[in-house]
């Protein structure tokens, strides 16, 4: 299957095998600071979707979204929801890792973006979380304070579907600012209920309706 922005293309750019990109060199910058792709993990049929940046060194060494500190708060708040790692899935807006992790670029941003489509669209979960500023913003569409809209559901476009988004501060945020740890566990607890999985929810179908 070959993918540009999410339908299926002809320009080489990539090419996608179910909900993994297999080859992709639309973004020489991380063509060269790449090890590899890393590709999305979790079940195909996950109820809730957890959506990062872009892959950082410890996630393009293993080839798995959020395997490094990050992942271990992440990892954290599912379980203290009730959640384990393996029932969500977990992937980035971008694959490959920018070099020495700077933010991906619009233009990275955007190469990237069908294949995120086809993920999400194919996955069809109840809930994306974005995690950061970032993914919030690249799937909102415009500017977002993460720290005050933590916790905001919104509806969002993303090719042809729209997808219910639940916005998060950064894993990472809690290592800088202690105060932002109750916020993201607290974000990550009621993602479980909206999406209704965990150990809180009370099948999520009904809160969820509210927004
Ligand atoms: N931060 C992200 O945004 N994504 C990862 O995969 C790891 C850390």
């Amino acid at each position: 299957m070959t993918a540009d922005d999410g339908h299926a293309g002809t320009d080489g750019g990539g090419t996608m095998d179910g909900l993994a990109v297999r080859a992709c060199e639309r973004c020489s910058d991380l063509v060269e600071s790449r090890s590899r792709i890393v590709n999305g993990v979790g079940p195909a049929d996950a109820e809730l979707v957890f959506l990062g940046e872009a892959p950082g060194a410890n996630e393009d060494e293993r080839g798995e979204p959020f395997v490094g500190r990050s992942g271990s708060i992440l990892d954290d708040a599912l379980r203290d929801a009730g959640l384990a790692r393996t029932d969500v899935r977990i992937t980035n807006c971008v694959r490959c890792r920018p070099p020495e992790n700077r933010d991906p670029t619009r233009e990275e941003l955007g190469n990237c973006r069908g294949y995120l489509g086809r993920e999400l669209e194919s996955v069809d979960p109840e809930l994306v979380v974005t995690l950061g500023k970032v993914p919030s913003e690249h799937l909102l569409d415009r500017s977002v304070a993460v720290t005050t809209e933590a916790g905001n559901v919104v509806d969002v476009r993303l090719g042809e579907r729209t997808h219910r988004a639940l916005v998060s501060v950064h894993p990472a945020a809690t290592l800088y600012d202690g105060s932002q740890r109750e916020t993201f566990f607290e974000t990550i607890a009621r993602a479980a209920d909206l999406a209704g999985v965990g150990s809180g929810s009370d099948g999520g179908q009904a809160s969820l309706g509210d927004y």
